[in-house]
């Protein structure tokens, strides 16, 4: 997109992402487990989310929607309370949405119910076992094909043969993930004792922020990064607004970063540190962000951050414990990273092998393509700096932030080459090329 002098468009103007992604999730699974009728502001309105919404309703939960564009809804929604969930007729569709699976599989846990989950071909290879090997400690069966689980890796379709009977457990995950912890929290809610989970260094924490909006008491240690929550707590309805989602902006922020006389204010977005570090990061690269926080909502902070074009960037060494903070950013930061000077390192990035496509091999060959200098070291990402000059056709393999990651090279680097499918950006950024066109003035 480059203006009458051949030169790139600069990003220009104040706007608000969508939705956070992960809250929106839990928003609505909170919502149905509760009693009462909660109501939902500003969800986000995307195809992952969609997913969440139909499993929810399937079980069960009146879900009406008061309110939608096409970024965010509203909605109320009726849980079911004591009642428990009702056993679903059909599987249960989660789409491409890693979190609305390991989300439910926790939930349902504590339900003396059967369901079936199943998803798209990306999300029927990603590993089930880390939420599967603590539910089962728990007393939770699950069955594939209808074979009991063996304790090796699994994945969907997989059946949840849920029980009222569950038994807290302690637990040390062995991954940072918000995913694991989210699930483990939702099951242990009806547990008998205390579920306690560590985890390796703090995964985001939204579960246990948005816990006790819906009357329930958590108890969360952020410097020894464990978390733990009494069975025998019913959850009661409430009201949740959901700021914009950090991983979506940080799209804008590096387009802003890499395009001369760029100057971009995102508002209303949702300043969690543990979701903020990939902005951190930027700015350790030399990159000019303000961020200012305006309120406090359901434990989020949220705010404004607005960034200019970074003409020096240095390359940095981002550390495993800094990667739970930054996990779904690191591809565009990969991105951001080959406009540095020198080396850029993303230490213990393992877990981008299991997300919606193998995210680091895909940045890498991706990278290669497009004439950058990007490989893999053991579980490290290493990228050289060296721009993309390459006009490529690049695949993003069904995934949507690789796939908004080949838009940005395109646009952000003046490069005529292709992505072969942008539908996939509906997961989880519906209106990001009509923003981006916006910001440039197209
Ligand atoms: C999420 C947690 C992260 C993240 C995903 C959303 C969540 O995954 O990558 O996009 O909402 O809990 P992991 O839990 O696997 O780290």
């Amino acid at each position: 997109m480059q203006d009458d002098g051949g030169s790139i468009r600069a990003f220009d103007g104040e706007l608000e992402v969508p939705a956070d992604k992960s809250i929106s999730h839990r928003a609505l699974m909170m919502a149905s487990m509760a009693e009462g009728t909660s109501r939902l502001e500003h969800l986000l309105n995307s195809r992952d989310v969609r997913s969440t919404l139909d499993c929810v309703r399937e079980l069960g939960a009146q879900v009406d929607v008061t309110r939608m564009d096409d970024m965010s809804f509203d909605a109320l929604v009726t849980g079911w309370g004591r009642r428990g969930p009702r056993t679903p007729d059909i599987p249960l569709n989660c789409g491409n949405s890693g979190t609305t699976t390991r989300l439910l599989l926790g939930m349902l846990a504590g339900y003396d119910i059967e369901a079936t989950l199943e998803g798209d071909s990306s999300l029927k290879r990603r590993p089930m076992r880390r939420v599967v090997k603590p539910l089962t400690q728990m007393g939770a069966r699950f069955t594939k094909d209808g074979v009991p689980w063996d304790g090796e890796e699994v994945t969907l379709p997989l059946t949840v043969h849920g029980t009222s009977s569950l038994r807290a457990i302690e637990y040390d995950s062995p991954t940072a993930s918000g995913q694991v912890k989210g699930s483990l929290l939702l099951a242990g809610l009806n547990a008998e004792g205390t579920t306690v989970l560590s985890e390796p260094y703090l995964s985001r924490n939204h579960t246990e922020l948005m816990l006790p909006a819906f009357g329930a008491e958590v108890e969360a240690n952020t410097l020894r990064y464990t978390v733990s929550i009494k069975g025998g707590q019913q959850l009661r309805a409430c009201d949740v607004f959901v700021p914009g989602d950090p991983s979506s902006a940080m799209f804008i922020a590096v387009a802003a970063a890499l395009v001369p006389g760029s100057d971009v204010t995102i508002h209303n977005l949702c300043l969690n540190p543990t979701r903020t570090a990939g902005l951190d990061v930027a700015m350790r690269m030399g990159c000019d962000i303000e961020m200012e926080e305006t309120a406090v909502i359901g434990g989020e902070p949220i705010g404004d951050v607005r960034i200019w074009y970074a003409p020096a960037l240095e390359g940095v060494h981002v550390q495993a414990a800094e990667i739970p903070a930054l996990i779904d950013e690191i591809p565009v930061l990969a991105l951001l990273a080959t406009s540095a000077g020198d080396t850029t390192v993303f230490e213990g990035v393992q877990e981008l092998r299991v997300k919606e496509s193998n995210r680091l091999a895909s940045v890498v060959s991706g990278l290669t393509a497009l004439g950058c200098t990007a490989r893999e070291v053991g579980d490290d990402l290493v990228i050289e700096g060296g721009v993309p000059e390459e006009d490529e056709t690049l695949d993003p393999h069904g995934d949507h932030r690789l796939a908004m990651t080949w838009v940005l090279a395109n646009r952000c680097f003046g490069l005529e080459g292709d992505v072969a499918d942008t539908a996939c950006i509906d997961v989880s950024y519906p209106s990001f090329i009509e923003q981006l066109d916006e910001l440039q003035g197209l």
